[in-house]
């Protein structure tokens, strides 16, 4: 039997838009969950918006309200951009729930119980002026590994390492803009050591693809530090049990999200939430991260879980960063595109099927131009795949009055067509959807060639054979139906409409054999060319 699949992605921090950076992660995981959906797996995706920390309160104090009413407004805001790009989640919560409050209580517990939890007096950065602890983004400086300049709390955004903020080079207080003072605070550590040898096993374990699995194991020969959970005062988040003025780091309560929005999403919907979390779990247990984050997810993440007694994960998919025009996206230089200034200009499948034409299961960094994407949507998605059937249809409708043919010009042509797609199946299950892409435009190349060798449209304008002429374009409609199924992982929208004009739903069973003697809907059009300009307008500020 097919094994269940609980898929995630991470958890979009809510002090923000959500923008096109993060939506490469959801569209990758999304176009699998449809993939696999179509496959006929049980699948169940989730995520939630990462609700806590300083860079929330930071957010909050600029627009000058609450932290909980900032989240919630975000929270609305960031389930309606992904909805808009049709990411298809069984569940899109909050860390700031009662259910991940039950969790965090409930690891903490095990920690404590399996005395994995130290608490040390350590020095820790002070603002003299504001009287208070500075933790993770309130201080920044120079990454102590790559020297980028200007990185705030404990981790890099631009290689990626972890620290102790204290290790940041010349720091400086965002407050004050002065060198903060070191003072003495208690603080928590979790024992990341102990689970050396279990976390060896579990990478081992097919989880990651090669590169990064040297990276982990990187990190694990030069020796795991003890984690600090615990925070000062001010910080929004759960407050530590039995410790005053102490919060849980923010890290520790979004990963126990995916346990979290789980437990909320099996009572809705009446799942059996052992089935996927206990020790011995029988489902599995796919993340989708970005480079940035694969310490917490490889190192932290299966810690906490074999504390807990917990299942670990069965893979995690890292994807790289996405640039535009070569340049990293940053939010402070306001050189991004958020999800719905990217609907200003294009759809949501254009997106899509440009991300799906670009990535692999690498970690490479995926970069965005507008020439590139033209040329993508306008000769291959245009060009090769709708106009094969566009043009086809347009006879049909015409001279046929929508009726497609009662039998195909050459049956096993149809099914030697359907044999060419084995690779394309291949490349989905391995996330290769570049491949995918590029097979699929190969198929179509050969069905435009054929069609184009057949040409119907010389028999009309003679009025000979118009039989042959409806048998004809009746492959090129199957044909086309055929290669909008697989693309439909990839582009739901234009599925739709496709399923709309075929009167025939787009599905892997449907394909065993072709639509025939069968009255196709009239559309105008099926999808319209991008423009350079509406690009290079998308990236005006
Ligand atoms: N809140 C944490 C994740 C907690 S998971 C329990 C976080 N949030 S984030 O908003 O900064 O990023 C969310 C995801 O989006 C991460 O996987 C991150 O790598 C990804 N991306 C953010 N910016 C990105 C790009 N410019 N390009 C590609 N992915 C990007 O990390
Ligand atoms: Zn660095």
């Amino acid at each position: 039997m097919k094994k269940k699949i609980l898929i995630t992605c991470a958890f979009p921090y809510a002090n923000g838009s959500i923008h096109i950076g993060h939506l490469l992660e959801h569209i990758q995981a999304d176009i699998l969950v449809r993939y696999k959906k179509m496959m006929n797996y049980k699948v169940w995706f989730i995520c939630a918006d990462d609700a806590h920390g300083t860079a929330i309160t930071i957010k909050a104090n600029e627009n000058n309200v609450s932290e909980e009413y900032l989240i919630s407004q975000v929270l609305k805001e960031h389930k309606k951009d992904l909805f808009d790009f049709d990411i298809l989640y069984n569940k899109y919560y909050s860390t700031h729930s009662k259910e991940n409050l039950f969790f965090v209580k409930k690891a903490f517990n095990c920690l404590k119980k399996k005395r994995l939890i130290k608490i040390k007096t350590i020095k820790q950065f002070y603002d003299n002026s504001k009287n208070i602890f500075l933790s993770d983004r309130y201080v920044y400086g120079s990454c102590p590994f790559c020297k980028s300049y200007k990185e705030y709390g404990d981790n890099c955004s631009s290689c990626g390492a972890f620290y102790s903020v204290t290790d940041l080079i010349d720091p400086i207080s965002v407050f004050s803009k002065k060198k903060p003072v070191l003072k003495k605070t208690v603080h928590l550590f979790f024992n990341i050591s102990h689970f050396k040898n279990i976390l060896k096993k579990w990478i081992f374990s097919n989880v990651f693809n090669e590169k990064i699995l040297k990276k982990v194991l990187e990190w694990l020969k030069i020796g795991l530090k003890d984690w600090n959970i615990s925070r000062d005062d001010p910080y929004f988040g759960f407050k530590i049990p039995g410790f005053k003025k102490k919060y849980f780091y923010v890290w520790l309560d979004a990963t126990i999200g995916y346990i979290s929005t789980f437990k909320k999403l099996s009572k809705d919907l009446n799942l059996n939430f052992k089935e996927f979390w206990c020790k011995k779990s029988n489902t599995k247990l796919y993340h989708f991260i970005g480079k940035d984050i694969i310490h917490f997810h490889s190192i932290f993440w299966p810690s906490l879980l074999d504390a807990m007694s917990f299942r670990k994960p069965t893979k995690i998919y890292v994807h790289g960063y996405v640039k535009i025009n070569d340049k990293k996206l940053s939010k402070s230089k306001n050189y991004i595109i958020s999800a719905k200034k990217w609907l200003k200009y294009f759809d949501s499948d254009s997106l899509r099927y440009y991300y799906a034409s670009k990535i692999s299961n690498g970690i490479e960094d995926v970069n965005i131009n507008a020439k590139d994407f033209v040329y993508k949507i306008n000769s291959g998605l245009v060009n090769k795949i709708v106009n094969l059937g566009f043009r086809n249809f347009k006879l049909i409708n015409k001279y046929f009055d929508g009726m497609l043919a009662k039998n195909l010009e050459n049956i096993s042509e149809y099914n030697n067509f359907l044999l060419k797609f084995k690779k394309v199946n291949i490349f989905f299950k391995d996330l290769k959807y570049k491949s995918v892409i590029i097979e699929i435009l190969k198929i179509a190349d050969f069905a435009n060639y054929y069609i184009n060798n057949k040409s119907p449209w010389s028999f009309i304008k003679k009025n000979t054979n118009l039989l042959y002429v409806q048998k004809v374009c009746s492959m090129g409609i199957n044909f086309f139906k055929i290669i909008m199924t697989y693309m439909k992982p990839i582009l739901p929208k234009l599925s739709k409409k496709v399923e709309f004009f075929l009167n025939s739903k787009l599905s892997f069973e449907s394909l065993k054999s072709p639509l025939l003697n069968h009255k196709i809907s009239n559309i105008k059009i099926l999808y319209k060319r991008v423009s350079m300009k509406d690009f290079n307008k998308l990236l005006k500020k």
